[in-house]
């Protein structure tokens, strides 16, 4: 993998240093286990449109977290640019409806955990209120 995302990054941009390359092979290397994620979306389905797969991929992921938690492991999902890129759509065969939606990058967790501020989650939900 740590080929596909140097490649990538080549194609990206020819004139690459071999350090930051290097840095970029690395990222492929930093759990113990790398999963793509590849959702399939369906134009064509009536019943169950793209929004409502994608939230699907969405809510498929997050337990994907839970259970590494569960069994007191870490994980955390990774994507960025490339993941849409030829690229990587040609190193995993992707048909025109698969998208590599990024990685989980999991493993045991043995740095420390940085705590950052977070919003109040008051701020970010409304009550609604009939008139
Ligand atoms: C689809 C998706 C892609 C993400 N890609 C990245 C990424 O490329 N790099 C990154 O640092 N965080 C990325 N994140 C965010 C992290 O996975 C994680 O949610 C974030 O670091 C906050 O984690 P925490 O709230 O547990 O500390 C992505 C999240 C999602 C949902």
């Amino acid at each position: 993998m740590a080929t596909v995302f140097e490649s990538a990054a080549r194609v990206e941009n020819k004139g690459l240093a071999s350090d930051y390359l290097e840095e970029i092979r690395l990222k492929a290397m930093n759990g113990a286990m790398l999963v793509a994620i590849i959702a399939y979306i369906s134009e064509l389905n009536i019943a169950v449109p793209p929004h409502e797969q994608w939230i699907s991929v969405g809510a498929s992921l997050q337990n994907v977290l839970l259970a590494l938690e569960s069994f007191g492991y870490k994980g955390k999902i990774v994507s960025g640019r490339r993941v849409r890129s030829n690229t990587m759509r040609q190193a995993f065969r992707l048909k025109p409806e698969e998208h590599l939606v990024g990685f989980v990058v999991m493993g045991t967790h043995s740095g420390t955990t940085h705590a950052y501020p977070r919003k109040n989650g008051h701020d970010l939900l409304s009550i609604w209120r009939s008139d």
